[in-house]
């Protein structure tokens, strides 16, 4: 089973989960004040080891990786922007480069500067005007780079910042963990969260098309934003049900990527939808770390379906992955993903590379638990230990298919 020529391999990464001290962004000022949530801290400091982390994808097989950039480390104030950082994220650029992985650059991905967040943050009247100033200043560093993707996950991002509107309170986002919780409730939370409010979509949509045509001429990239997918599946009677959540939750996002160069699918499981709504899970022995349901198909649910919503711009995975203690478990997901992902390709669907979420057991936006990683990292020591997941990828790399 063989991908395309040239198909990318990778892992990918977030800032504020890795780096370690990220004093100046929102999500740190707020962590900890709700209950049970933990600090980020050092995180696994891959701020300053980001060349060791790089070198072992690379050793392992891996051809590709998928940073951020940190907005609140770039411009700590409003309209001062700091060299010092900015060189210090083009010498990721130029480190992955140099190591034969091709960079995948995220340019916000869920957190912002503390004060763009007392302005008001994203619902702020100059809040696009903001976000295009930091991409501009941003652009010089990005010379090259072939894959930029402006946001993720601006579905959920509509949602967090929703929540925080609703409690009227920005520190109410912080209830919100990615699809990374893992309280006994999960699913039974995960089902209760609001939908996406679209006129909050609407101004993410704004930024992403604010920018677009700015990095390409700038910087020669492919630009292109990330989609959370929802893999919906109707159970019968519930197509209509679905038609109407998967519009409100994916395909607002979907669409106002038509225009793009790519668009970023981001996978984990699926959720079965009857006419009153999603399905509650009953929990099963195989539930991953955030109590979502086993279901390594997905990521071919999610593939099709950004393919026909875009009308077919080109796929990049930039995230699929399980949270597990487990490797065995984690490989075999993998597995199953790429053989679904595969069988679209077969069909038509243009997927241009696959990076698994994610390189490094990280802070799961408040949690440590989630253990989501290829690589193992001591959180005192910072000593990292590859998992066989890793070597596993690499080998699939390196044969760009499966056995
Ligand atoms: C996605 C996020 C990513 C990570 C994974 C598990 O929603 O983009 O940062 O938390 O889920």
């Amino acid at each position: 089973m063989n991908f395309p020529d040239g198909f990318l391999w990778g892992a990918s990464t977030a800032p504020h989960q890795i780096e370690g001290n990220n004093v100046n962004s929102d999500f740190w000022a707020n962590e900890g004040r709700m209950p049970g949530m933990e600090f980020s801290g050092d995180a696994v400091d891959s701020y300053h080891r980001f060349e060791e982390d790089m070198r072992l994808m690379a050793e392992a097989g891996l051809t590709s990786y998928r940073f951020g950039i940190e907005w609140a480390r770039i411009e700590p104030r409003p309209g001062h922007f700091s060299n010092a950082e900015l060189s210090h994220y083009r010498r990721m650029i130029d480190t992955a480069w140099s190591l034969g992985l091709t960079p995948v650059v995220t340019l916000h991905h869920f957190t912002n500067p503390r004060w763009f967040a007392d302005e008001g943050g994203w619902l702020a009247d100059g809040a696009v005007d903001r976000f295009q100033a930091f991409v501009e200043a941003a652009t010089p560093i990005l010379e090259g780079v072939p894959w930029i993707a402006t946001m993720n996950e601006p579905n959920m991002l509509a949602m967090m910042t929703g929540m925080a509107r609703l409690a009227g309170d920005p520190e109410a986002q912080q209830q919100w963990q990615s699809p990374t919780m893992d309280t006994e409730q999960a699913q039974a939370v995960r089902l209760r969260l609001p939908a996406p409010d679209p006129e909050i979509g609407q101004r993410f949509i704004d930024a992403h098309h604010a920018v677009r045509d700015l990095l390409r001429e700038r910087t020669g990239a492919r630009v292109g934003w990330t989609v959370a997918n929802r893999a919906y599946q109707a159970l019968p009677g519930g197509e209509a049900k679905m038609a109407e959540l998967s519009h409100v939750w994916e395909d607002l996002y979907l669409e106002a990527a038509r225009g793009d160069d790519f668009i970023g699918v981001q996978s984990y499981s699926t959720i079965r939808v009857n006419a009153d709504g999603p399905e509650e899970h009953v929990p099963a022995p195989d539930d991953t770390l955030v109590g979502t349901p086993y279901r390594p198909e997905a990521l071919g649910i999610a593939a099709r379906h950004a393919w026909e919503v875009t009308q077919g711009v080109p796929i990049l995975v930039t995230e699929n992955g399980i949270a597990t203690a487990d490797d065995d478990q984690r490989i075999a997901y993998t597995e199953g993903a790429l053989r679904a992902l595969a069988d679209a390709i077969g069909d038509g669907v243009d997927v241009r590379g696959y990076l698994h979420w994610t390189l490094l057991d990280n802070f799961e936006w408040g949690h440590w638990a989630p253990t989501f990683g290829l690589i193992h990292a001591d959180r005192e020591t910072f000593e990292r230990t590859p998992k066989p997941s890793l070597g596993w990828l690499g080998q699939v790399a390196r044969r760009n298919g499966l056995a």
